[in-house]
């Protein structure tokens, strides 16, 4: 395995924290929290009960939240209809929007409609689906989203064999010359980041290895951190 990441030009390290194991009785003091405790964004995950077997963030509660903070919003959106509710958060407030691709029939329709909104698209992919099933759509996306666990819950273990998928992501992405993030989403933690990092990604999103850090926020995303720029 090589010991940097096989971009010739590493991309900059960011780390999204998951919101999901935050207290919501007190949403926005977690989320201002986040910020002062050097989160890159925030990443919202939306489950709507039916495309995954769990219920959590409606728009409304994200727009309540977006004048707290100057953070960036990432919305993760777990949802049979992406079409119609990607727009409401885009509307509220959430500067990128990563939608499955198992939950469309229309790819490239869905993704125009969050860039037509005024976001950037992302695009994202559970463990059993192929890399091939986002080809054609590639040049739209600021960002593919590798998930790393099957999505619906926080406290999942990491799945390894998605290495193989992110490195060959990565390399598609370098040979088409594409300005393309990959991110990373499940189990993510110290044991894990840097072979997430050596085979590709770039892009964080942790929520237990955040919350659950007995030293604190600040210590947890710093030591992410410092883990993937390392490698990276
Ligand atoms: C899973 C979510 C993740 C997850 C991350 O469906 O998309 O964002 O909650 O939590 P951890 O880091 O605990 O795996
Ligand atoms: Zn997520």
């Amino acid at each position: 395995m090589p010991a940097t990441s096989p971009d010739a030009q590493p991309r900059r390290v960011e780390i999204a924290p998951s919101i999901l194991p935050a207290d919501f009785s007190r949403l926005g003091d977690e989320i201002q929290s986040l910020e002062r405790a050097r989160a890159d964004r925030i990443h919202w995950d939306v489950m709507d009960g039916v495309f995954v077997p769990n219920l959590t963030i409606g728009p409304d509660v994200v727009k309540s939240c977006r004048q707290l903070v100057d953070i960036v919003f990432e919305a993760h959106l777990m949802v049979e209809d992406p079409d119609l509710l990607a727009p409401l958060y885009v509307d509220a407030g959430c500067e990128l929007v990563t939608i499955h691709v198992e939950s469309t029939r229309h790819l490239d329709r869905t993704l125009n409609t969050i860039k037509d909104a005024g976001a950037k698209a992302g695009v994202t992919m559970n463990p059993g689906t192929p890399l091939e099933s986002i080809d054609n759509v590639m040049h739209l996306v600021d960002m593919v989203l590798i998930m790393t666990v099957n999505p619906g819950f926080g406290g999942q273990a990491y799945i390894a064999a998605q290495e193989r998928k992110i490195r060959r992501l990565r390399s598609e992405i370098i040979d088409r010359g594409l300005d393309v993030d990959i991110e990373v989403d499940g189990g993510i933690s110290p044991s894990t980041i840097e072979a997430a990092t050596r085979a590709g990604a770039n892009v964080f999103v942790a929520g237990s290895a955040v919350f659950k850090d007995p030293e604190g926020l600040e210590h947890a995303i710093a030591t992410l951190r410092s883990m993937a720029e390392a490698v990276a």
